[in-house]
């Protein structure tokens, strides 16, 4: 092909530090498997590249939190993580990993080359220090209070609630993630990276990049705008890539330095495992090459900022073309948490579903633009609705129509009519757009565009009535399912990226042969008299059953993690003046009797010290009627009076409801009278 591009995808390498979730999948992962799958299908010279990202403080925090080695964690997440990907059929062409050697040499060699070139700036500097543990605390060793929000969970690299970017020093009250003491501090040296004076640079190199989304070029626009400050590329760590100085002895480079030099290292793996070790030149050193880096919007900086400086100062390599970077995906509603365990797990996913299920419903819902959310409703709902009963429906009635009515066999389009040729052109129309989506990284549009041909299939079956024309003009039900079956085969190839393995079977059905291209998208796709298969329906539909049931998973796994969770979520600020206008006293009860007719209701006599109430309470159920004389309890004294089953009640007792939804007094050991404040 004339215009054939070399293209080199990469995805964010996950941190090997436990299994994927479906925030990962719709973050960097899914996309650009539609991105690389289209474009191969183009006809493009494709890399597809990712791999685990060992380093950091991540890998270390988990491994002591185990009780095992770095390494025990890194090589159990890495075959964990790499097979979850090839289920779900992201088509990486190679994964590699930061712990390999080639990826050592790599950032070794890049980092000595920048120092070479004076590059960095070294510093003496203070840092925190737990002398119990004979460590300094970068990164996430060091909790406390970021100075931006007054968050007190912050780390000691980035506050997590507002999202500011820090470093350990900057925490108020900073205590070890180690030990919990309060850490000393202690002078080290570092190498740094002079963001802030290439940053004129950067902005003229960025002015020249088109098409960016405007959630990336917004968040790179405002870190531009505070002006960009030095950033350590070493640390005081024993795990990582060891600094190439021997006056560095005992530090390793920051996780954020090598990552995304692993992109690199990885290419060079995949060269040499293809039998052409110089051929990942041509994807990182060749000006032709066009390179996309896939991410989640918390990498914006690092992919948009740094590392192309250290690409740029570097000088041998090509900086990315663009940074197609997602938002978030919530989850029901909430924030995803792994700690709080609020979170789907790929691998869970697939004991249960099919993986084109996801890649469907989740392309569908992409936080492309702003954050976006999952839900198990809206997946049966896209799964029913959408894949079953619009594409898996039109396919199931086309094939089975011919097999009953046309010998198996595609008929031949004769004098077609206009609703005929309309649908034949709607081919060709829907092409277009889903071209036009993906080549601008719409990949929501573009699975939209997609589907929505088996609705005009699935419009045109309804308004052509073959089940009539069969008999009354055969020709006419021909043309019908002639037509029907190359709308089948175009969607077989037109939905390839998003339903990798349900449009292969589909392929098999309509017997076309493995290779396909974007090119083959066509109203005659298939050769009439060609012989097809009806086989087993494409999409089941999901039952309510099966979504209970992972509403329950999901709840019952979030309650096992955070006990707090058993309870319901804390109610919106109220203005202090809200809050003063509330008279709660303390008060006792004096008699209780129960109210006829109703099994919940007491009415109770409460001395509230200045005077003595009739208060309603519907607490029957959950109190001793003989232990109530005597019980001290908080009142609501100003609340207006209201009849209950006949009764005034002239207050409210307060309740404390447990986890069983059990109701037990707030009780007070304070005078009746007294104003509760
Ligand atoms: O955020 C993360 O999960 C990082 N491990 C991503 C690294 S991307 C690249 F730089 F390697
Ligand atoms: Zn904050």
């Amino acid at each position: 092909m004339a215009d054939k591009k070399r293209i080199l995808v990469t995805s964010a390498l996950p941190y090997a530090n436990g299994p994927l979730h479906l925030g990962h999948l719709a973050g960097a992962y899914l996309t650009a498997d539609l991105y690389v799958r289209y474009k191969r299908l183009v006809g493009d010279d494709v890399v597809y590249i990712c791999g685990s990202d060992e380093h950091g403080v991540p890998i270390t925090i988990a491994a002591e939190k185990e009780g095992v080695s770095p390494q025990d964690i890194v090589d159990r997440y890495h075959e964990m993580n790499k097979k979850v990907f090839e289920d779900f059929g992201i088509s990486f062409d190679y994964y590699g990993r930061t712990s390999s050697k080639m990826h050592h040499e790599t950032s070794q060699e890049i980092f000595l080359k920048l120092h070479g070139k004076s590059f960095f700036k070294k510093k003496t500097e203070q840092q925190l220090y737990d002398a119990k543990f004979n460590m300094f605390l970068p990164d996430r060793y060091v909790k406390g209070t970021c100075p931006n929000c007054g968050y007190t969970e912050a780390y000691g690299d980035q506050c997590e609630n507002c999202g500011a970017s820090l470093s350990p020093t900057e925490l108020i009250n900073p205590v070890s993630a180690l030990s919990g003491e309060v850490p000393e501090l202690k002078e080290t040296e570092h190498w740094y990276m002079p963001l802030g004076e290439i940053q004129p640079k950067l902005e003229q190199w960025l002015n020249t990049r088109e098409g960016w989304k405007a959630n990336v070029m917004g968040q790179v626009k405002s870190w531009l705008n505070d002006g960009l400050s030095d950033r350590a590329a070493t640390r005081d760590l024993s795990w990582g890539v060891p600094v190439p100085l021997d006056e560095a002895k005992g530090k390793v480079l920051y996780v954020w330095f090598d990552a995304p030099i692993g992109y690199i290292s990885a290419t060079k793996e995949w060269a040499i495992e293809n039998g052409n070790p110089d051929a990942w030149k041509n994807y990182w050193q060749d000006e032709e090459t066009e390179l996309y880096h896939f991410i989640g919007k918390d990498n914006i900086v690092f992919h948009c900022i740094m590392f192309p400086i250290v690409l740029m100062e570097h000088g041998d390599y090509v900086l990315p073309k663009n940074v197609p970077a997602n938002e978030f995906l919530n989850l029901e509603g909430k924030k995803l948490s792994t700690s709080r365990g609020w979170a789907v797990w790929l691998h869970e996913y697939l004991e249960d579903f099919e993986p084109d299920l996801l890649r469907y419903a989740l392309g569908s819902t992409l936080p492309e633009n702003k954050d976006s959310d999952f839900s198990w409703k809206d997946f049966q709902a896209r799964v029913n609705n959408e894949l079953a009963a619009v594409l898996g429906n039109f396919v199931n009635r086309s094939l089975t129509f011919t097999d009953k009515f046309a010998d198996g066999k595609v008929p031949e389009l004769i004098n077609p009519s206009k609703i005929d040729s309309g649908a034949l052109q709607a081919i060709i129309d829907q092409k277009e757009k889903v071209t036009t989506a993906y080549e601008a990284f719409r990949f929501k549009e573009a699975i939209a565009e997609s589907i929505n041909l088996a609705r005009v299939g699935n419009k045109y079956f309804t308004e052509t009535e073959p089940w009539k024309t069969r008999n009354e003009n055969p020709q006419a039900c021909n043309n019908t399912l002639h037509v029907s079956l190359q709308i089948c085969a175009a969607l077989s190839v037109l939905m390839e990226p998003v339903l990798p393995s349900s449009m292969k079977k589909l392929r098999d059905q309509l017997g076309i042969a493995s290779e396909i291209n974007w090119n083959t998208i066509s109203d005659s796709m298939l050769t009439s008299n060609t012989k097809v298969d009806v086989g087993e329906v494409l999409f089941n539909k999901v039952e309510n059953s099966e979504i209970d049931k992972q509403i329950q998973k999901l709840e019952e796994r979030a309650a096992a993690n955070n006990p707090a969770s058993k309870f319901p979520e804390l109610k919106d600020n109220i203005e202090f003046g809200d809050f003063m206008k509330l008279d709660l006293r303390a008060g006792e009860i004096l008699s209780a009797e129960k109210i006829e007719k109703s099994d919940k209701l007491l009415k109770l006599q409460v001395d509230l010290g200045i005077e003595k109430r009739i208060i309603v309470s519907g607490i029957a159920k959950h109190v001793e009627m003989d232990s109530l004389k005597g019980q001290k309890v908080c009142v609501v004294a100003n609340l207006a009076p209201k009849k209950l089953m006949g009764v005034e009640s002239q207050g409210m007792i307060l309740m404390a409801e447990d986890s069983e939804g059990n109701l037990k007094f707030a009780e007070t050991t304070a005078e009746p009278g007294s104003p509760i404040t």
